[in-house]
């Protein structure tokens, strides 16, 4: 049985065989963590956009969508505090001259404790059976109270070095640590120092005259420097959200994990203005509502989790993230944040204009408070493909790969498949297309043997194959193959639109949120 690292492999491998995600500008060896969607990656990242819209302004009437140019004036980076906070500690290893994030290397220390934990209970598990009372083993076993202690104290440490900003210390820790660089095998490090994540660039066209601008790291400022645009123009009465969808870009050092972590990446973001003192009542909505909308995907509700935020941003009074299981553990897919008023506050003060609400049922002006939820699409659609990719042993010893996609966001909804390539089959099936082709994404295929257009189809998640054959010419029925059950049933053609948009349209899946 393969590994959760191997099948990841695999799923990264066939990203790139069946056309999901290519590595940026190959053909000149890529760029490190930025990557491309080919023909049917970006469907499926259509459809998770779509499905994230629909859910945040269609089912909120209070909820409008912007679109806001990745410029922004650089003033906005300062206001945000993205200037002089957005940072991470870096140290480079002097003989592989590889760079890495301090922090990650000290996190990755504190996670190979938890494993060594988990190695002895999972050793004591299996020695002491049903009997094994996991609680009490964990509360006196010498060399788990040993790790444990180590593990708590090296937490402890951090966490103060990481508060404190204290970067001498970040690098004091990671040499009494013993850890050494995984390249080079050795302990010599650079001090560590901090490390803007903005990328930058020059707009104007002349070197004197150039102003230093920054590519956004977040959507979120977008949405900020419109409140008041949006707010007027929309005449929108607090409570009310702004929604966008847009690339966002961060000079990741560590980058990896394919595009769980990317330079360049999607963000659907929404920022919800509420009265000063609601905002713990809007957080819990929020963060019910948006883990709705990712277990209504059918998933597995099991793979999902809350994770509070232990340390809150200066600006924030409340934070959590929805994370996802993915095949190497659980990870951050959505934040779910209240900011206080600190973002409309900061624009106020940096732009001299007042960013206020006149609200008319208290009668009184106030800066709203947000609450902000963030999702990366490309996230997003990693947690699809893991949990939708599957190799399967079937009956007679034969194996199928399997993309068990939800319907509603496959990236093709059927396959037309003439049986031979005459006999009038092509014709007839070109008809059946035309049936479909305007509400459905559709193919045609009349290459190989039908086993192997079946596989071709079930590798990229399609959920039905319609088969035209000689009697189609005669009774007007075709064969449906369904891709999970691979069980085929007859049909009429004029029940087939209706059969199809039963599975997959959206309409469905946004029910399930109200
Ligand atoms: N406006 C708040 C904000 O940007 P964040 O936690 O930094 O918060 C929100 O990012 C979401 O954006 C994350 O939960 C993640 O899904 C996605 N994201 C952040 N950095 C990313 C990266 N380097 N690659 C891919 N997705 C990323």
């Amino acid at each position: 049985m393969a590994t959760q690292e191997e099948v990841f492999k695999n799923l990264v491998s066939h990203c790139k065989e069946y056309g999901f995600v290519f590595p940026s500008s190959e053909i000149y060896d890529g760029l490190g963590a930025v990557y491309d969607y080919g023909q049917n990656g970006v469907e499926l990242k259509n459809n998770i956009k779509q499905y994230w819209w629909a859910a945040m302004t269609k089912l909120h009437e209070n909820i409008v969508g912007i679109d806001a140019a990745i410029f922004m004036h650089p003033t906005t980076w300062k206001a945000s505090g993205h200037v002089d906070a957005f940072n991470d500690p870096l140290i480079d290893n002097r003989d592989s001259k590889k760079r890495y994030r301090a922090d990650v290397l000290i996190e990755d220390q504190i996670a190979k404790y938890d494993e060594k934990i988990q190695k002895e209970v999972d050793k004591a598990h299996k020695r002491f059976g049903d009997s094994f009372d996991e609680q009490m083993f964990r509360q006196t076993n010498p060399r788990v109270l040993e790790h444990q202690q180590k593990r708590d104290a090296l937490h402890e440490r951090y966490s103060k070095a990481m508060n404190d900003n204290n970067l001498d210390e970040l690098k004091q820790i990671i040499l009494d640590e013993g850890i050494v660089c995984p390249i080079s095998g050795t302990r010599n490090w650079t001090d560590v120092r901090q490390f803007n994540l903005m990328f930058s660039t020059e707009m104007g066209s002349t070197a004197d005259g150039a102003m230093k601008i920054y590519l956004r790291p977040e959507t979120a400022q977008g949405i900020f420097v419109n409140y008041l645009n949006v707010q007027k123009t929309g005449r929108m009465k607090v409570p009310f959200g702004i929604a966008q969808i847009g690339k966002a870009f961060r000079n990741e050092i560590v980058a990896r994990q394919f595009v769980f972590r990317m330079r360049e990446f999607e963000q659907m973001e929404m920022q919800f203005f509420v009265r000063p003192g609601e905002e713990m009542k809007w957080f819990e909505y929020w963060k019910q509502f948006r883990l709705k909308w990712h277990k209504a995907l059918g998933l597995g509700d099991e793979k999902y989790r809350f994770h509070d935020h232990e340390k809150l941003a200066h600006y924030a009074n409340a934070a959590t993230d929805i994370e996802f299981l993915m095949p190497f553990g659980f990870k951050e897919v959505e934040g779910i944040h209240s900011r206080t008023n600190f973002d409309l506050s900061q624009h106020a003060k940096y732009s001299g204009k007042k960013i206020e609400y006149f609200d008319p049922e208290l009668n009184t002006s106030y800066t709203p408070y947000v609450i902000e939820t963030s999702i990366g699409v490309d996230r997003m659609f990693l947690s699809v493909m893991c949990s939708a990719y599957k190799e399967e042993q079937l009956e007679g010893g034969d194996t199928r790969v399997v993309l068990a996609l939800p319907a509603v966001l496959a990236p093709v909804k059927a396959c037309i498949m003439p049986l031979v390539k005459k006999d009038g089959l092509p014709e007839k099936a070109r008809e059946v297309m035309n049936l479909l082709r305007f509400d459905f994404n559709i193919q045609y295929d009349e290459k190989d043997s039908i086993g192997k257009r079946y596989r071709r189809q079930d590798a990229i998640g399609t959920p039905f194959c319609i088969t035209i054959d000689h009697d189609t010419l005669n009774d007007n029925c075709v064969t449906v193959r369904s891709r999970d059950t691979m069980q085929q049933v007859r049909i009429p053609i004029d029940e087939l639109h209706e059969m199809i948009r039963k599975e997959v349209d959206m309409t469905n899946l946004l029910r399930k949120l109200i």
